[in-house]
């Protein structure tokens, strides 16, 4: 496995960036020319993706570096638009591979089908009669994806759960019938959605109901991805702070969101710039995906955080769980040539695999923001980062960025319009 420690990739040219891909084995000349243009399919293939299709939406993509998981390395690729996103992961997956790196484990391809039944009568003989119908139902299920049983999946099992109703106890108490499906390398939203509306007729009759609704469940927590983190509290010094400092910032931070579902939300979104990113890269339904992590949050009756960070024998301990609905096969991964690009950079064999990597992405996005936080602050780091896009869009041009960003930085006014009265001050030249 290459490694995924590039030391001064950040500082090399794009041309330098492209060719030390090239020659590590990442990218393949004709994948050279997908990353040149910018990863965009072709019209035709756009034409097919979506409907009214006019164009194609572009997003800078950076590769997040140094991180291991489980003993492996991975480059991970991340579309974003934010600054210091891709930054911010390569620097946390540093600090935690000098630790020894991310451990991270997943749960199987476990898939929900939800199909509401209603006007099913009394709710207890209702369920008794789908669960006595369990292998029928899950034949029937299995009978659409044949080729998903030959491939080790399949629909597993069937569970009925009864909700109260919205309205209060004059109405119809909710009933719903959960098929579980192992989707293996697929996100297996269309697989699901097939096998959801295949089984509702015999889930009517065997009950004598109606079924309304038949859909997947984006709270896809069967299929959850862990991953946890143990850092030296000395390794955590930094900004003339010593490492203990930092750590009870970290903790802090921790305690902050765990109480107030105002924090977690920021907190979460911080998780979630990592795995967006490197989902938009590699092809992944992110909506699913944020639906998932967001309503798995509030799993103990309240939002709450994603990750959390404890105090361990003198190491600072983080740990992340969420759902991972991912997939290898099928939707963007087979069309889309840049999301194929991100799949072969992160190098990974199988979902489970997928999910582990984008777990730790979260937590080492998670890790270095509280850190910031909890000591210097996130607007130096981010400022310097933002200078650059203020000096573009002020209209500043090669070297004039770096240069125009820092004098920004430097004045403590990184604006717009102090761009411009800095460009403008070096067409004029040195004044007499
Ligand atoms: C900014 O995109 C993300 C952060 O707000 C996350 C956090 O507050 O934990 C820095």
């Amino acid at each position: 496995m290459p490694t995924s420690r590039l030391p001064g990739f950040h500082r090399r040219s794009v041309d330098a960036r492209w060719r030390e891909l090239a020659q590590r084995g990442d990218v393949s000349p004709e994948e050279l020319r997908v990353l040149r243009a910018l990863g965009a399919p072709s019209f035709d293939i756009v034409n097919q993706m979506i409907e009214n299709a006019v164009g194609v939406f572009a997003l800078p993509l950076g590769l997040g570096l140094n991180l291991t998981v489980n003993g492996r390395d991975h480059l991970v690729p991340m579309a974003v638009e934010e600054p210091s996103v891709v930054a911010a992961v390569s620097f946390a997956a540093k600090v935690v591979r000098e630790a020894g790196g991310f451990t991270a484990d997943a749960d199987p391809s476990m898939m929900i089908g939800q199909v509401q039944l209603t006007r099913y009568g009394t709710p207890e003989v209702a369920r008794e009669r789908v669960l006595a119908g369990r292998e029928q139902l899950l034949a029937l299920a299995n009978s659409f994806h044949p080729a998903l049983q030959r491939r080790g999946g399949g629909a597993r099992d069937v569970q009925v759960r009864i909700l109260p109703a919205p309205e209060g106890p004059q109405g119809e108490p909710l009933f719903i019938v959960h098929l579980l499906v192992d989707t293996r390398e697929a996100m297996g939203a269309n697989l699901i959605n097939t096998m959801a509306e295949g089984v509702a007729p015999l889930v009517e009759q065997l009950t004598g109901g109606r079924v309304f609704v038949r859909i997947l469940s984006n709270l896809a927590d069967q299929r959850l991805a862990r991953a946890s983190c143990r850092i030296p509290v000395e390794a955590l010094a930094d900004f003339d702070l010593p490492g203990e400092a930092i750590a009870e910032g970290i903790l802090q931070a921790s305690r902050f969101a765990e109480a107030d579902p105002y924090r977690a939300a920021t907190h979460n979104k911080g998780v979630m710039n990592g795995i967006d990113a490197v989902a938009i890269a590699t092809g992944q339904d992110w909506r699913a995906i944020e639906a998932g992590a967001h309503a798995y949050a509030c799993r103990l009756g309240r939002y709450g955080p994603l990750s959390r960070w404890t105090l361990e024998q003198g190491h600072l301990v983080g740990r992340i769980e969420l759902p991972l609905a991912l997939g290898m096969v099928g939707g963007a991964t087979k069309v889309h040539p840049g999301a194929r690009l991100g799949l072969k950079l992160l190098r990974v064999s199988t979902t489970r695999e997928m999910a582990q990597v984008f777990a730790s992405v979260g937590l080492a996005q998670n890790f270095a923001a509280v850190r910031a936080l909890g000591s210097v602050g996130i607007q130096k780091g981010h400022m310097a980062l933002h200078a650059r896009c203020v000096a573009v869009t002020a209209g500043a041009r090669g070297l004039d960025v770096e240069k125009v960003a820092l004098m920004l930085v430097e004045r403590g006014s990184v604006k717009v319009e102090t761009a411009r009265e800095l460009l403008a001050s070096f067409q004029e030249g040195p004044s007499p």
